[in-house]
């Protein structure tokens, strides 16, 4: 039997993540904030596909919160499929398929024409051949008019790291007899002791050192998969939109919200010399070396159409957003390429009051009494900026959340169930924004709590941990006994009671 790893790490599983850019109301986002047409998205069914799927997470999450969606995706890793059928199962998803397939039986399967094809976390980690697969699945799979998400590694951002993960891969080379999670465990404190020792990399490279620190609080699962794999390629955009104009796709639009707004990402005089450069795939390359990029989402479309700028703004005001942080919890600074940005409070704290009574469109806040004076550029900013940093989302509208909700009731209730016994999925999907939300295992465990009619949460979340010898991990110090870690519990059921339930009852999981 030949070795079906193409050498891809496969020895450890991957982190189970959702990716909400891959979403169809974040796809549909930025799509419009350029004035790419989003209408593939409109397709009934939706046919989505994903290739390199992992645990399926994101995927299960989309099928759940879209029902009226086909969602094809694979991953060539048995224990990844065989997870992600466990779970689709279980919350009893029907429209959701995963095949244990490589790219090259993927392309080669019975499948369907395609409005959407999505890969997160692929295109960088795998050889030359199977990136042609893709392109080969997109040339043949892909509808007209239908979109592709992609995200890649890219220069110049990842440039001062990558002679870092070239040692890694040769100082775990050395430790080949031991398991991944010791190798890369050897790798890092070798390379922590260089630095130490003042290795000249690490002084004229303080990015590195960076990069070093922040690696070391990574999960093994994710470091096997981002640095210890056989291939790993880190791209130009212009590289990639070159290479995917070959299976007929333009790009179309950065899948990243924050990008959409270049006061916060790039000076005056930077935006004035990348309006000088007309190339379409340069100007979005030279972009990548102003905000130092190293890591791209992007939308590319099969015939790209363009809308225009009346039936963007059309389309724009008709979108809904919702909250997805506690009202009470918005944060007035946000990171951004150019610094840390202050968010004006005389325009966001009036639009997350009004998001906060129920998710609302661009219009209704427009026809809103305190924002219309705002204007239509200051809204539509507040919120691009709000999703960007996590504290808001596309929303679906009221019908389509209603259909969605048995879904993720379903799901959700499973997941909530697995709480019980396991942390590694710390999300929950909404029905209301159709896509997972963050919501850790002490949260899910409470909410399993007020569904099953428990009357002491905090004292049910102990029974729970305590049946399997688990305690609270608090600052770096494990709380050892019963009272410390009931009273810890105590006071997250408060922050629970607060701010958590609140918000997600908002989103349609409490
Ligand atoms: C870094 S993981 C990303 C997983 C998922 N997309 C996510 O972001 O959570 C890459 C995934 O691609 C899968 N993969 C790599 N090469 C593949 C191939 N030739 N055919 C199918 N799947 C592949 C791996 O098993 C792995 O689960």
């Amino acid at each position: 039997m030949s070795d079906w790893t193409s050498g891809y790490v496969a020895e450890l599983e991957y982190a189970q993540g959702v990716y909400r850019e891959m979403g169809p109301g974040m796809l549909r986002l930025n799509l419009l904030l350029q004035q790419a047409d989003p209408s593939a998205l409109t397709s009934t069914p939706l046919r989505y596909a994903e290739l390199g799927c992992g645990h399926g997470l994101t995927a299960t999450m989309i099928a759940a919160s879209h029902p009226g969606a086909e969602v094809h995706a694979t991953d060539f890793n048995p224990a990844h499929v065989a997870g992600a059928r466990k779970l689709a199962a279980q919350a009893n998803l029907k429209n959701i398929q995963f095949y244990e397939h490589s790219f090259a039986e993927f392309l080669a399967a019975d499948l369907p024409m395609f409005d959407v094809v999505a890969l997160h976390g692929v295109y960088s980690w795998i050889s030359a051949e199977n990136r042609a697969l893709i392109r080969d699945f997109l040339y043949a799979k892909l509808k007209p008019g239908g979109l592709c998400y992609i995200s890649y590694n890219v220069l110049p951002g990842w440039a001062p790291a990558m002679p870092m993960r070239k040692l890694m891969i040769e100082l775990g080379e050395g430790n080949r007899a031991q398991p991944m999670g010791a190798r890369i465990d050897g790798a890092l404190d070798f390379l922590g002791q260089m630095q130490k020792a003042n290795a000249g990399y690490f002084k004229a490279n303080p990015m590195a050192a960076n990069r070093l620190e922040g690696i070391q609080k990574h999960s093994r699962n994710y470091l096997a998969h981002e640095y210890m794999n056989r291939d790993w390629t880190l791209f130009y955009h212009c590289d990639v939109a070159r290479e995917l104009a070959g299976a007929k796709l333009t790009f179309a639009a950065s899948a990243h919200a924050g990008d959409h707004v270049d006061i916060v990402n790039l000076t005056v005089d930077q935006q004035q010399l990348l309006a000088s450069v007309t190339d379409p795939a340069v100007r979005e390359t030279v972009r990548d070396f102003m905000v130092n990029q190293q890591f791209r989402r992007d939308i590319f479309a099969k015939g790209l159409l363009r809308l225009s700028a009346q039936e963007q703004v059309q389309a724009l005001a008709n979108t809904r957003f919702a909250l997805t942080v506690p009202r009470s919890s918005l944060a007035l600074k946000a990171g951004f390429p150019v610094g840390e940005v202050n968010l004006q409070a005389d325009v966001y704290e009036p639009v997350a009051d009004a998001l906060a009574e129920k998710p609302k469109s661009v219009a209704e806040l427009l026809a809103a009494e305190p924002l219309k004076a705002m204007g239509y550029q200051k809204i539509l900013q507040a919120l691009v900026i709000l999703t960007s940093s996590g504290q808001a989302a596309p929303a679906l509208d009221d019908k389509a959340a209603r259909e969605a909700k048995p879904h993720c009731d379903r799901l959700n209730a499973v997941l909530m169930e697995r709480a019980r016994t396991s942390a590694d999925i710390a999300y929950l999907v909404s029905p209301v924004i159709g896509s997972g939300v963050q919501v850790d295992r002490f949260s899910q465990l409470m909410l399993l709590a007020r569904k099953l009619g428990q009357k002491d949460i905090a004292g049910f979340v102990w029974s729970v941990l305590s049946a399997q010898n688990q305690r609270i991990l608090k600052e770096g110090k494990t709380l050892e006994t019963p009272e410390e870690n009931l009273a810890e519990l105590k006071a997250r059921e408060a922050d629970f009671t607060a701010k958590t339930l609140p918000l997600l009852a908002y989103l349609g999981i409490a």
